[in-house]
């Protein structure tokens, strides 16, 4: 396993691709209103990517072995769908909750970032699931730090899912990031604390753990791509790519409008932020979306 290690010139290339990631998140919530298609949402975020931010949709005929390259820019996973959910003609609805997942490619390295978002009003276990989820994330994120043991992320997460009786899909997991799409380490959202590889200063990776509300197993659809529950339970992510400092962590896709951490994140999360930006979050968890 061979687990890159950025330097400094790259890091700053990383903090660049990834804002983008996360405005495209921004730029997009506005837009999720009942009514709209997920292909409309695709060539909304397609185009604000290639022409206002000037980069690359790194989904876009992805194909890693074993897959059809993929058809879209970004990844919209509605209700019951886990991830790699396809753009296309379906219309959402009130009540509707949906994971954006965007990935762009700026100067050769990648940003990887997805959010809640919620169509209308969602339903109590809805909120509830994405909430928590997001929790989780946040809980995995608190345990990077250089010397740290990646299954500290894992068994983080777990803990927390478990607690409200949810299931954390095992299937995909978080992975190193940069000038690759997806590299090493693998970052697994269960497992036992002080186990697997030990973070260093400069790595780079996701945390982006999907909870089910029901059992862990999944399914595929024919297309290839998509994933869903097998008992057909809502599912959440959320997802934020990390850089691993010798004190802890510095949250690479941050934007103005991302939700606020939760409360028990006492650390200053957008050290990479300017000064004047707004701060990092004034909306709950997974209501960035207008209503
Ligand atoms: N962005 C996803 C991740 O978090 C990967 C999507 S691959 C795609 O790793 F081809 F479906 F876009
Ligand atoms: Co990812
Ligand atoms: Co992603």
């Amino acid at each position: 396993m061979y687990i890159p290690i950025k330097d400094a010139d790259q890091i700053e290339k990383m903090r660049a691709a990834c804002r983008d990631g996360a405005l495209v998140l921004d730029y997009i919530a506005p837009f999720v209103k009942p009514g709209v298609t997920t292909g409309e949402l695709d060539r909304l975020c397609h185009d604000f990517i290639v022409n206002e931010l000037g980069d690359i949709p790194a989904p876009l005929n992805y194909a890693p072995p074993g897959y059809t390259p993929f058809p879209k820019s970004i990844c919209t996973s509605v209700n019951h769908q886990i991830c790699h959910g396809i753009p296309g003609d379906k219309v959402l609805k009130a009540g509707d909750v949906l994971n954006i997942d965007v990935t762009v490619i700026k100067d050769g390295w990648h940003g990887d970032t997805s959010r809640m978002f919620y169509v209308g009003e969602p339903s109590v276990l809805a909120r509830r699931l994405s909430e928590v989820t997001y929790e989780c994330m946040w809980l995995g994120i608190e345990q990077v730090r250089a010397g740290a043991f990646l299954g500290d992320i894992g068994a983080a997460i777990q803990a927390h899912a478990d607690k409200f009786g949810y299931s954390v899909v095992r299937e995909f997991c978080g992975h190193g990031v940069g000038a690759s799409f997806h590299e090493d380490p693998q970052v697994l959202h269960y497992g036992k604390a002080g186990t697997g590889v030990q973070m260093e200063a400069g790595m780079i990776f996701t945390v982006e753990p999907m909870i089910n509300a029901g059992r862990r197993d999944i399914r595929e659809m024919p297309d290839g791509w998509t994933i869903v529950t097998r008992d057909r339970s809502l599912s959440a992510q959320w997802e934020h790519t990390v850089l691993v400092t010798e004190t802890g962590y510095e949250i690479l896709t941050v934007s103005p409008g991302m939700p606020a951490p939760p409360a028990f994140v006492a650390r200053q999360v957008a050290a990479s932020q300017p000064a004047d930006a707004p701060s990092a979050g004034t909306q709950a968890p997974g209501t960035q979306a207008a209503a």
